[in-house]
């Protein structure tokens, strides 16, 4: 039965496997020569790279710590401007209005602060008030960063202060 139906189709399996080996070998080849190809492209490149990346990382690691932004107890301390000690401290309550802050921006809730004046606003910004702690709770802002930061937000809710240099 088997033997009746090979010559009658004329394909032995062997032949189906030769047909599909000659098939395959070509791609084969091709995507072996092309993995070839790529791989001694890489190579070249990252020869190059390694030499230049690890020239440079070298250069990093020895350059001289003077040089690194290290902080320095002794440094006269950079005092911050009104936005950034807004943007540090102040913005955590008075950008969502949280605990019935007077939010950044809104006249209406600035103006009845503003009308206290500036230093009456300092005042309670440095010491506290009611669910405003003192300072915004950042105990290390100096008096001249509170004033600053005051003039900033008050500024913002429609007044025109200006922080004492
Ligand atoms: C933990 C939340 C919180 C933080 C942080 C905070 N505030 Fe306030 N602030 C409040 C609240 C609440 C009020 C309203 C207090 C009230 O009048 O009852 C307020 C009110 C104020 C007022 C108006 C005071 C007045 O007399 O009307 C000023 C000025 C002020 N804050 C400045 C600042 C500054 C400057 C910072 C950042 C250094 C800051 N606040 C950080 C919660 C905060």
């Amino acid at each position: 039965m088997s033997k009746h139906h090979e010559e009658k189709s004329k394909t032995t399996p062997m032949q189906v496997v030769l047909a599909s080996a000659g098939g395959l070998i070509p791609p084969l080849i091709t995507i072996f020569l092309v993995v070839q190809l790529v791989l001694s492209i890489q190579h070249s490149h990252v020869d190059k790279d390694t030499d230049e990346t690890l020239a440079k990382t070298v250069a990093e690691r020895i350059k001289p710590v003077g040089e690194e932004k290290v902080a320095d107890a002794n440094a006269p301390k950079v005092v911050k401007s009104g936005e950034e000690v807004f943007n540090a401290v102040c913005t955590a309550c008075h950008t969502s209005g949280a605990l019935n802050a007077p939010k950044f921006g809104n006249k209406g809730d600035w103006a009845p602060r503003i009308a206290q004046g500036y230093d009456t606003l300092v005042k309670h910004a440095i010491e506290g008030i009611r669910a405003m702690p003192a300072r915004g709770g950042a105990a290390d802002l100096s008096d001249q960063e509170m004033q600053r930061a005051v003039a900033y937000m008050a500024d913002a809710g429609g007044a025109k202060f200006t922080a004492p240099k």
